[in-house]
């Protein structure tokens, strides 16, 4: 393929990328868009850190392989472990030309003009919590605010399991948000530092104390993208204007497009891939 007809694309480990894909495509409709989930060994959240990088560094040649010059890692616990890795060690030696962008600096950036207490909350994965990597992003760009991270490890099986919307699921997200809260009471914006967490929005909201701001990352991630392509012409001139999405599963691809439709709200066709 030319390099005028590169392709836009988005890793995650399962369905939860695909809340940031919509917002990319409504953002950005004219691009070629690729999304690729790992959902036969999903979830990552409480793996370790090899693995995590292993698994992401292959999503990565894999979208290198089709056509993708330019990946996001939709996928907070991947931009935690292996975003790092991978621009600094491999990039260089595989694909110089090539960029890999995560969702966590980005995210990071807009708190400032955000939070007015300067107390953020965060509820993430296992593995993106005991990396500390919003703490640290945060202690670089705003020194003056603090950051209180719990992790809430029952809300990606919930969202999985089609249990989002059950009265079922509202013990869980209760909980969590009480611990967050508990922890820090001066907390006005809450980070849904997970991609799968938007499908709980209604349950977050019901709980979470009054004008506490809830932050999906779609939107964020989506303007930051767009910022990105104008100020990388180099970039954005090999990205077709193709209007596509394709979409890569390692799991049953019948499975993945019943749940992935519920999460684009529009028919999804995957293709079955195996990552190695
Ligand atoms: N999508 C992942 C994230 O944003 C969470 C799902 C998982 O644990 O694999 O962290």
């Amino acid at each position: 393929m030319t390099d005028s007809c590169q392709k836009i694309g988005v890793f995650d480990s399962g369905y939860g990328g695909l809340t940031i894909l919509r917002e990319l495509r409504r953002r950005l409709p004219e691009y070629g868009w690729l999304y690729l989930g790992d959902n036969a060994r999903a979830p990552y959240g409480a793996r370790s850190f090899e693995l995590v990088y292993e698994f992401t560094r292959q999503a990565v040649e894999t979208l290198f392989a089709r056509d993708c010059s330019l990946v996001i890692l939709a996928c907070n616990t991947a931009s935690a472990k292996a975003l790092r890795t991978i621009q600094q060690q491999d990039l260089p030696l595989i694909a110089p030309e090539n960029r890999v962008l995560g969702v966590i600096r980005p995210t990071v950036e807009v708190l400032g003009d955000i939070s007015r207490s300067g107390h953020v909350g965060l509820l993430a994965t296992p593995g993106t919590v005991k990396s500390h990597s919003y703490r640290m992003e945060l202690e670089k760009l705003s020194a003056d605010m603090t950051v209180t991270e719990v992790a809430a490890p029952m809300w990606v099986p919930l969202v999985e399991n089609g249990e989002a919307d059950s009265p079922g699921a509202d013990y869980f997200v209760k909980k969590y948000i009480d611990t967050l809260m508990a922890s820090d009471p001066d907390i006005d914006t809450i980070v849904l530092g997970c991609t799968h967490y938007p499908m709980l929005l209604p349950k977050i909201r019901k709980y979470a104390p009054e004008g506490v701001t809830i932050l999906p990352q779609g939107e964020i991630v989506a303007d930051s993208l767009a910022c990105y392509l104008k100020r990388h012409p180099e970039m954005e001139c090999r990205l077709g204007k193709t209007a596509t999405t394709e979409y890569l599963t390692t799991e049953n691809p019948e499975k993945f497009n019943d749940i992935a439709s519920l999460f684009m709200k529009d028919p999804v066709e995957a293709r079955h891939i195996c990552l190695s």
